[in-house]
């Protein structure tokens, strides 16, 4: 089932996300949902927090950019309670970013190369592996959604009062995207 995504704005984009319990109700499907969801708004990632669930999952796919970046053909991850540990010495590259969550804004953002994770795939088999080079950057953003943040607390206070109007749009759930959406602004009327 494809589930509306959560906009900036709504409270469960700034939460602190949950660890999933092993006998989490529904988790099969719900990582279902995320999946149908990701591939009907042609996002690379998602986190559960985007579909207004506060649990510390995400799912990444991020073939579809094999084209340019060999090494992720076929890359997709379920990961469940991550912990990341971002290896501060590893180079940093600055690269546009977007995100389903803040649709129409794209900005640079600048991310080490370089972190190991260990997390549980949706058979709760353990992984600990090291990732570099793009997919570093798409765990970073997606393992931010589950601390509450977004691509765009890593750029300049300048960038943001650029965008702050186009924030505010989005607040008030006044954008056109191809996909359902949940809005801070449209939710409150809708009480
Ligand atoms: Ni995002």
């Amino acid at each position: 089932m494809i589930l509306p995504i959560y906009l900036y704005g709504q409270p469960v984009i700034r939460a602190i996300a949950q660890p999933v319990e092993k006998d989490h109700e529904g988790l099969a499907e719900l990582i279902e949902n995320m999946k149908e969801t990701m591939y009907a708004s042609d996002g690379i990632g998602i986190a559960a927090p985007q579909v207004g669930e506060s649990l510390r999952l995400i799912y990444i796919d991020v073939n579809v950019l094999a084209d340019k970046f060999p090494e992720l053909k076929d890359k997709r991850l379920v990961l469940i309670n991550p912990k990341i540990e971002i290896d501060e010495e590893s180079k940093a590259f600055t690269r546009e970013e977007g995100c389903l969550s803040l649709p129409g804004i794209h900005e640079n953002v600048t991310r080490h190369s370089r972190l190991t994770i260990d997390y549980f795939d949706e058979n709760w088999e353990p992984h600990h592996e090291v990732i570099e080079g793009y997919l570093a950057r798409v765990i970073q953003h997606e393992y931010d959604h589950l601390d509450g943040h977004v691509f765009i607390d890593h750029i300049s206070p300048i960038r943001k009062q650029l965008i702050r109007k186009k924030l505010n749009q989005i607040v008030e759930g006044k954008v056109s995207c191809d996909y359902r959406f949940k809005a801070y602004g449209v939710h409150k009327k809708k009480r």
